[in-house]
């Protein structure tokens, strides 16, 4: 099979990361619950595993990554965390249901929302946008890093230092992003939502939530930690304040596999590879005269590698389900992120989206492209 659909889950996972996760399920116990050797080797796995995504991310202190089952966990923990009655939130036009259904279901709370149209290739004028939806009330910025449909990045160190200059928060989803741009916590962000399972290569069921210096969240998940077990309240301290009930560890294990393994590789290295191919199919595809694509080319400043279009007369999905009859698996359809597809006018239509990994090859790619003449 050509696999081309890793914004939603990369896949193969490196053989490292397999093996991680087995060794995990072979030979350990719960961690921080008991004295035995299973368990302290246990912990310390995870201490391992939270020291090499706080490296990795730029985090000055290990006890604010915060392990979660994913990058939606994280969202919700954060904005169900950190927003007040009351508040306003800037969001961008292409943000994902993550960040989207968890602030409608604080409607409840009084708690809105303003997007914030964004203009492709165009920072300044993004940045704009955002600047003029804030209001008296407003409390929090949160933008996608880039988008799981479009591939447009956002500037959001631009966004953040905005946030900051207006006295709000600034938390970004880096679901896209993460493993395949540079995300680091030294750019102030004040919460960022992980993805293990894409561009880090974990396994699914992985995330991380890293919290600024004076970032309390309250929680939303309370239970048992292992630590202070004496109190009914849930303990202050970091981590645990936030990782109630018994890890995930071999997912665990195998995320800080799949960060060693970008980590080895190079992030930039990762992206030029991808950002080249995207580049290459974009040049095939505007050629293409029954194509049509919503974005300017791939571009290094502007773009992360993923590219959405559809074929004239063909739903995304009929387009879909005629490359996988032809080996080659791709997603259609919304991409759990309308928002994103409104600002494109794709909302009826969805769009057929391929997005490539470290193991995708140009000869994928030429065989994508043949099969999207024949198709
Ligand atoms: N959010 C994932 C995607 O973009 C699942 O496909």
């Amino acid at each position: 099979m050509i696999y081309l659909d890793n914004s939603a889950t990369t896949y193969p996972k490196p053989p490292a990361v397999s093996a991680a996760v087995s060794s995990a399920m072979k030979h350990s116990a719960n961690p921080g619950r008991s004295g035995h050797s299973l368990s302290l080797a246990a912990a310390s796995e995870i201490y391992n595993a939270r020291s090499s995504a706080a490296g990795f991310f730029g985090c000055d202190n290990e006890e604010r990554v915060i392990f979660t089952s994913g990058c939606t966990m994280a969202m919700n923990m954060a904005l169900k965390g950190l927003l007040k009655k009351g508040d306003h939130v800037v969001v961008s036009s292409l943000e994902h249901n993550a960040v989207m259904r968890p602030l409608q279901s604080l409607a409840k709370d009084d708690i809105t929302f303003t997007k914030a149209q964004i203009v492709p290739f165009d920072n300044e004028k993004t940045t704009d946008s955002f600047r003029k939806a804030i209001n008296a009330k407003t409390r929090m910025i949160v933008c996608t890093h880039a988008s799981n449909v479009w591939g447009l990045r956002m500037p959001v160190e631009r966004l953040s230092a905005l946030a900051h200059a207006y006295g709000l928060m600034f938390v970004l989803d880096a679901a896209q992003s993460a493993g395949v741009a540079e995300v680091t916590m030294k750019s102030g962000y004040d919460a960022v939502c992980i993805a293990g399972h894409k561009g880090l290569y974990g396994p699914m069921g992985t995330g991380i939530l890293i919290l600024g210096e004076n970032i309390l969240p309250d929680t939303i998940i309370e239970g048992g930690t292992g630590s202070s077990s004496a109190e009914f309240m849930q303990p202050e301290e970091l981590p645990d304040r936030f990782e109630s009930g018994t890890p995930n560890l071999p997912g665990i294990a195998g995320l800080k596999t799949g960060i060693d393994f970008v980590r080895k590789k190079g992030t930039d290295r990762i992206f030029a590879h991808e950002l080249a191919l995207m580049q290459y199919l974009y040049s095939r595809l505007e050629k293409m005269p029954e194509i049509k694509l919503y974005t300017p080319r791939p571009d290094a400043e502007f773009t992360l590698p993923v590219l959405s279009f559809n074929i004239d007369g063909l739903s995304s999905e009929e387009t879909a389900l005629r490359l996988s009859k032809r080996g080659i698996a791709v997603r259609a359809g919304l991409h759990c992120a309308p928002l994103a597809h409104e600002s494109m006018g794709t909302l009826d239509t969805g769009a057929v989206r391929i997005s490539p990994s470290v193991f995708t090859s140009g000869a994928d790619i030429d065989r994508l492209i043949f099969a999207l003449k024949r198709i």
